[in-house]
């Protein structure tokens, strides 16, 4: 596949043509979010390089909106390199609790004097959510590319994957709610399926599949 460029028709409106995407800085130093997003990026020619081997930093994440920490990350990321950069946000949303925990999933038992532990917001989790028999929740992962600092048209893909929460965990696999989160159509939580299942079906897949026809239209 041809190297993606966003040009939008630039040439034909007299707008300054942009050049090709080739390298992109991914806002995460996360060794298997590179490996998902680079394996379909490379199929558009691509190359992505982790943020930590260009010593970036960690940016923070202040804002109450998905896409707004993504942006920031990516904008961050981007100034500090010079290069595009992509970033995702991502998060556990439960219907019963109005979307909660939302944006602050990495944080939902610090925010209520517990530890930053994936065994800690479990158990808030858990306890918050018994006796509750909406059970209902997604998966939510935006992504955001930009192709500098100040890009004032960034790319905004977003996925979400539906599942329901149990009362008791299940599998091994996978991180955060994973063992939790129940899929129907699947019949597993997200921590018994296969690393590869949950990386072709998870929101942060169809957030990247979006992205990259997007990417591709744009062409
Ligand atoms: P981040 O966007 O990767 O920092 O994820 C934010 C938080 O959302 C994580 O710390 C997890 O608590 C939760 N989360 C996001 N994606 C997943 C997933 O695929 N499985 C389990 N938890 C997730």
């Amino acid at each position: 596949m041809n190297e993606v460029s966003r040009d939008n028709g630039a040439a034909a409106s007299g707008a300054p043509s942009q050049a090709p995407l080739k390298r992109v800085v991914l806002a995460s130093n996360n060794a298997g979010k590179l490996r998902e997003f680079a394996a379909l990026l490379g199929a558009a020619g691509i190359e992505l390089i982790a943020q930590g081997e260009l010593n970036v930093p960690e940016a923070e994440e202040p804002h109450p909106t998905f896409v707004e920490n993504a942006l920031t990350k990516a904008r961050h990321a981007a100034k500090l390199t010079g290069l595009p950069a992509l970033a995702d946000d991502s998060g556990l949303c439960v219907r019963a609790l109005r979307g909660a925990p939302g944006v602050y999933s990495a944080r939902y038992a610090q925010l209520a004097g517990g530890e930053k532990s994936d065994a800690a917001n479990n158990a808030r989790l858990v306890s918050v959510m018994q006796g509750e028999t909406d059970r209902r929740a997604y998966y939510y992962c935006v992504l955001a590319l930009v192709r500098h600092a100040d890009d004032p048209e960034p790319l905004i893909a977003e996925g979400r994957w539906h599942g329901e929460m149990l009362d008791a965990p299940r599998g091994e696999n996978g991180f955060g709610y994973d063992p939790y989160f129940f899929l129907p159509s699947l019949n597993a939580s997200a921590a018994e399926l296969d690393p590869a299942v949950k990386n072709a079906s998870s929101h942060r897949a169809i957030a990247l599949r979006q992205l990259l026809a997007r990417l591709t239209e744009e062409a």
